[in-house]
């Protein structure tokens, strides 16, 4: 295993809809262990694989942020099939550091995909978990936090991020 960079906006493969996983060989195996890594390193409750720039619709969540690993949760080709309520509320992501924005988002969802050995699971999340599956959802699509703000929100939210992510000189 190993950490991989996080790539941060605007990083281009973050924008991308990310093509479906076929294999779930060796190759797959070692991008799950590492991106695990990486978000237990960052640290984080989520990961989806654009943000180590593979795009590839691959996700990991762990709310438990590595101790209780029942609580692991990979995800393949996810599909959100079902959502109930909204809720909004302060969302952070590892690609736009330093940052929260508040987010409306469905306030329980039920996701169908596969995991890490292709068998089909479906997960029924409510509460903080509804949210990470939809957040790391939202980036094998391509979307960031960003793009779910208002257009003037979001030009500020751009401008401190250029700052904040501009080399120190
Ligand atoms: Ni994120």
């Amino acid at each position: 295993m190993a950490t991989r960079e996080i790539h941060t906006w605007p990083s281009r493969v973050l924008k991308e809809r990310a093509a479906p996983v076929e294999e779930f060989g060796e190759e797959l195996q070692r991008l799950i262990d590492d991106m695990l890594e990486t978000m237990y390193a960052a640290p984080g409750i989520g990961l989806a694989a654009p943000q180590v720039g593979v795009s590839r619709r691959i996700m990991v969540i762990d709310l438990s942020s590595g101790t209780e690993p029942e609580q692991v949760l990979i995800l393949a080709n996810p599909e959100i099939v079902e959502t109930v309520g909204e809720v909004t509320s302060e969302e952070g992501c590892l690609s736009l550091p330093e940052f929260s924005l508040k987010i409306r988002r469905a306030e329980s969802v039920v996701v169908r995909g596969y995991d890490r050995e292709g068998l089909e699971v479906e997960v029924r999340g409510e509460d903080l978990l509804a949210r990470a599956l939809q957040h790391e959802i939202d980036h094998l699509d391509g979307v960031l936090l960003l793009d779910r703000v208002n257009p003037f929100r979001r030009e500020i939210v751009k401008k401190k991020l250029k700052k904040a992510l501009a080399p120190a000189e």
